[in-house]
């Protein structure tokens, strides 16, 4: 290898090994295993590894059948028929021996405590929608792992590969934008809003990301589509297979999750009906994001081993609910109250009338997640004051249950 020095500081070349059935040799069941192994597994490469012991997740992959295990110490020989070879023990006698036999066999080897010693390096890498990045910066992995986190998150969120250069066919997603927040959109969805032509967005949800959308996007506001109340969701459904029929991409962004009292089985039979398939991408739903960002768990050990979410949009004694009351009314859990506020009063009523205790804790939490949000508490008893007294407006979600007491305040 010391013939080999003058050539150290040379780039190293980079290469995709396709591993798939391959012999690899893993030497250590340590941390740096723990790490690399994921990645072999994934290529398909038939691993072994060389080990004493192993960290419990390394076990755990030996027990899945994902690698074999040979319980020893390295001895020459082991590398056998190896393509590749990974060196990491903690005793630099057994790596220096080990890279040894691989150089002796003409085996690529990755060395854990010697970058030197090596003869091939781990690249910083990341995949995203079938795009595999890897980043070598010399001795520098934070830097190589920095880079790849960048490269990484622009493809995620749309903003590196610019949808000028899409290749990807047009499509229609429905997608779950999250409470409020700009930030907890998922990854999937904010790439979908990045490609898009047409976007029909809703009152709800994070209207913060539509600033960020290239002034060729056209933005719907579903809220203002010009059709009497009743027909707003034809009216809606009707825009997304036009946009869609028109071979345009389209995100029809939701607030919170499109399954959660968002009426987007409609819009996906709708673009069924008219022959067009459409993606979903879930979101986190407001019913349990938004207590929790107000410091309520809507479960937690030895007080709520449950948490039911219901409608509060017609009152308890319209014939149109399909809400059973008093059966809520029995539950020990947690109770969450989707579009309740105009309400509350005469389901605080029902739940009482039907045994629920009168100074059961509750919360209304407004426009949570975002730079408005508030929380009122409160209780069955006190609620329909509350709610008027301090002016609490939709859209809330309100928490019932004894979870409300033990919060903690976020920020
Ligand atoms: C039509 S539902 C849609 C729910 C949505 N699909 C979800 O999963 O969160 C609208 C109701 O969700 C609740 N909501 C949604 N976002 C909220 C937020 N940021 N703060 C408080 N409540 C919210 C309110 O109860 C509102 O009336």
């Amino acid at each position: 290898m010391v013939e080999h020095a003058e050539h150290a500081e040379r780039p190293a070349y980079p290469v995709g090994l396709r591993l798939a059935g391959r012999r690899v040799v893993v030497i250590g069941g340590g941390q740096v295993a723990q790490r690399r192994l994921p990645a072999l597994i994934a290529a398909g490469a038939d691993i072994t590894l060389v080990s004493p012991s192993a960290t419990p997740s390394v076990e755990a992959m030996a027990e899945a059948g994902e690698i074999a295990w040979t319980r020893r110490r390295y001895q020459d020989g082991d590398l056998d028929g190896a393509w590749y070879v990974l060196v990491a023990t903690p005793d630099p006698a057994a790596n220096s021996a080990a890279s040894a036999e691989a150089e002796h066999t003409r085996t690529w080897c990755v060395r854990s405590d010697d970058a030197e010693a090596a003869t091939a390096w781990t690249p910083a890498t990341g995949r995203s929608e079938g795009v595999t990045v890897a980043v070598l910066t010399g001795k520098d992995p934070r830097r190589s792992a920095a880079v790849r986190d960048a490269i990484v998150e622009g493809l995620r969120d749309g903003s590196l590969a610019s949808p000028h250069h899409r290749t990807r066919a047009p499509f229609v997603a429905l997608v779950g934008g999250g409470p409020g927040d700009p930030d907890l959109i998922t990854v999937r969805g904010r790439r979908l809003l990045a490609e898009a032509d047409v976007v029909i967005a809703d009152r709800l949800g994070p209207r913060d990301l539509l600033d960020e959308l290239p002034p060729h996007v056209e933005v719907i506001d579903a809220a203002k589509i010009p059709y009497g109340r009743f027909m707003a969701q034809e009216a809606i459904n009707n825009a997304l297979v036009e946009h869609a029929k028109a071979g345009r991409s389209v995100v029809r962004l939701k607030g919170g999750d499109p399954f959660v009292f968002g009426r987007g089985m409609e819009e996906a039979q709708a673009l069924a009906e008219a022959g067009i398939a459409c993606t979903v991408v879930p979101g986190i739903s407001s019913s349990i994001s938004v207590p929790g960002a107000a410091g309520i768990p809507v479960t937690h050990r030895g007080v709520a081993h449950e948490f039911t979410v219901v409608s509060g949009h017609v009152a308890p004694d319209d014939p149109r609910s399909l809400v059973d009351w008093a059966s809520l009314a029995k539950l020990r859990g947690t109770l969450v109250i989707l579009m309740g506020v105009d309400k509350i009063g005469a389901i605080a009523e029902a739940l009482v009338s039907h045994g629920k205790a009168p100074d059961t804790p509750m919360a209304l939490i407004q426009e949570g997640t975002t730079a408005s949000q508030r929380r009122v508490d409160a209780t069955l008893a006190t609620v329909a004051e509350r709610v008027r007294s301090e002016d609490v407006r939709p859209p809330a979600v309100i928490v019932i249950g004894d979870v409300v007491a033990l919060g903690t305040t976020q920020k």
